[in-house]
């Protein structure tokens, strides 16, 4: 493999290619961390809208850290995985707190912030100081795994390493920046996981994938992690218009957001065993299934409404810290979808 043709084909073709995207107008580190903790795990059409509301909302570094962390989620409300709003927020506040509200300006010192793991330190280095290391994200591993035949398997610390050590031989060290955002974009736009474009594609010469039709058997991804299933019965209790809710703090799910009080199955209850456990009388309503899909959990949830609770019920509640919001604070609140998706339902958000 021709190393120098590779990146040349590759930003040719990402000069003629490329999408108009907002962060790609600027060298400033700050907008640009925003926008690689946003993209993870989430595609550019989703989350552009929530690095606009982020960048227009908080225009520096020192307002994102001054801000409540209620807030911070509530803006965040939506784009799911909150360990990474979380994490956006105790990064902000670090880099005021200890680097005097700069960007530390190399991969190594990146590598110390909350949230910033390889490829999100190899993007600020790149993009923002032109250091020349390679961000390996899924699109990378699919185009590298492709067009060099690389059969390691992905999921693994050594096919990792090994792809990760392929990409920082392929990065030209004149043009680091350039180089990242274009292996990306290709594997978004051109080397597509299904169905990839390889009749019009620059690279097809020099593509073993291509040449030995083995587009669909790379990447190797083993270990696919089970989805396990959960069982949420949420107790909703209104008092007058206020709702009884609680702030999630355990290192579970959701953990800052706000939701109800909790009773958690691995099996699915039926009308007669949720009545027994819970003691509902005929006026209790107990809602249709939720299903909600996370990244390796599904879960499947009824909202009872009670309308009294008894003595042992009204002490597990205060345990477990429930309290009563008004309807306007309710709204404000950051919740899971899941919840929002619920009030919706019930008529009692907009
Ligand atoms: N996904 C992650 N980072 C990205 C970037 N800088 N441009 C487009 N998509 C991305």
């Amino acid at each position: 493999m021709n190393k120098t043709a590779f990146a040349r084909l590759l930003m040719d073709w990402y000069d003629q290619n490329k999408r108009d995207l907002p962060w790609r107008h600027t060298r400033d580190p700050y907008k640009i961390w925003l926008s690689e903790i946003i993209l993870q795990q989430t595609r550019v059409a989703q989350g552009l809208p929530y690095y606009l509301a982020f960048a227009k909302h908080y225009a520096t570094i020192k307002k994102l850290a001054a801000a409540p962390q209620d807030e911070v989620l509530r803006l965040w409300q939506g784009l799911g995985y909150y360990t990474r709003a979380r994490n956006l927020h105790a990064c902000a506040k670090k880099v005021v707190a200890e680097y005097n509200g700069k960007f530390p300006d190399t991969y190594e010192e990146l590598l110390k912030l909350p949230g910033v793991g390889s490829y999100t330190a190899a993007a600020i280095a790149s993009f923002a100081f032109n250091e020349p290391v390679a961000v390996v994200d899924g699109n990378v591993f699919r185009v590298l795994a492709r067009v060099l035949g690389i059969e390691h398997d992905i999921a693994s610390p050594a096919g990792k390493k090994f792809f990760f050590e392929k990409a920082n031989e392929l990065i030209p060290k004149e043009k680091p920046a350039v180089f990242n955002q274009a292996i990306m974009e290709f594997g978004a736009l051109q080397c597509t996981p299904v169905n990839p474009f390889c009749k019009s594609c620059p690279l097809a010469r020099l593509c073993v994938a291509n040449q030995q039709n083995l587009q669909t058997q790379l990447p190797v991804k083993l270990n696919r992690t089970t989805v396990k299933t959960r069982y949420f019965y949420y107790l909703v209790v209104r008092n007058g218009k206020q709702l009884l809710m609680r702030k999630r703090t355990t290192d579970d799910i959701w953990s800052g957001l706000y939701d109800f009080y909790l009773h958690e199955e691995s099996k699915s209850l039926n009308t007669r065993k949720l009545s027994e456990k819970f003691q509902l009388t005929g006026s209790d309503r107990v809602s249709k299934e939720y299903k909600h899909i996370l990244s390796h959990q599904k879960l499947v949830a009824r909202f009872i409404e009670v309308t009294e609770i008894n003595a042992k019920l009204k002490k597990q509640m205060d345990t477990a810290g429930l309290k009563s919001y008004t309807k306007k604070q309710v709204e404000h609140l950051p919740k899971p979808v899941l919840i929002s998706r619920y009030l919706q339902d019930v008529g009692y958000l907009q």
